[in-house]
């Protein structure tokens, strides 16, 4: 089974001033499709934190998924993006443009989430808006076709055909 990252950005969680729901909504849902969720970890709001981050683990680690959650917005702080920009080699826009579609069909408010998606080296890196009720909405709504995406990044499959 894929082995998985999970990186909450926040300035308060890091501080240990806000509990981390968000990040155990990621736990959760992913543990119940039986994924390993090998590490877990809260960061503040700050770029070159959260690259180097995703990029232990990619490199490192060598985990197949990073979910982020938090920082995609428009505060000042939120950075979440142009980390994961900085560390792909190459991005997946369909996953983000998925999850705003279907969010734009709860809330009007999900255009305002700036999360990219994409591949650095054999993991697939992908940003969830921060409130625990957004990305339980986003990621139950992608993870079965990411899945799919990660059996063809890892070479698990090379067929599309169901
Ligand atoms: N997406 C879903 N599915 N549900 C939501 O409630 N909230 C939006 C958006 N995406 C929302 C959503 C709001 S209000 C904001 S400001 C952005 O995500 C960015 O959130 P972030 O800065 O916490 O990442």
């Amino acid at each position: 089974m894929f082995r998985v990252g999970i990186i909450t950005a926040s300035d308060k969680g890091s501080k240990g001033e806000r509990e981390d729901l968000s990040g155990k909504v990621i736990f959760d849902i992913l543990e119940k499709k039986g994924y390993t969720v090998e590490r877990y970890i809260i960061l503040p709001d700050d770029e070159d934190e959260l690259s180097r981050e995703m990029s232990n683990m990619s490199d490192e680690l060598k985990l197949d998924l990073v979910l982020t959650t938090g920082g995609t917005g428009f505060s000042k702080r939120d950075v979440t993006p142009e980390a994961t920009i900085k560390v792909c080699d190459r991005m997946a826009p369909g996953i983000s443009e998925a999850i705003r579609y279907y969010s734009l069909s709860i809330t009007p408010r999900a255009m305002l989430s700036r999360a990219v998606s994409g591949i650095r080296r054999d993991t697939l890196i992908i940003n969830l808006p921060g409130s625990p009720k957004a990305v339980r909405e986003a990621l139950e709504y992608i993870i079965d076709s990411v899945h799919h995406g990660l059996e063809i990044l890892t070479g698990k499959t090379g067929e599309c055909a169901r």
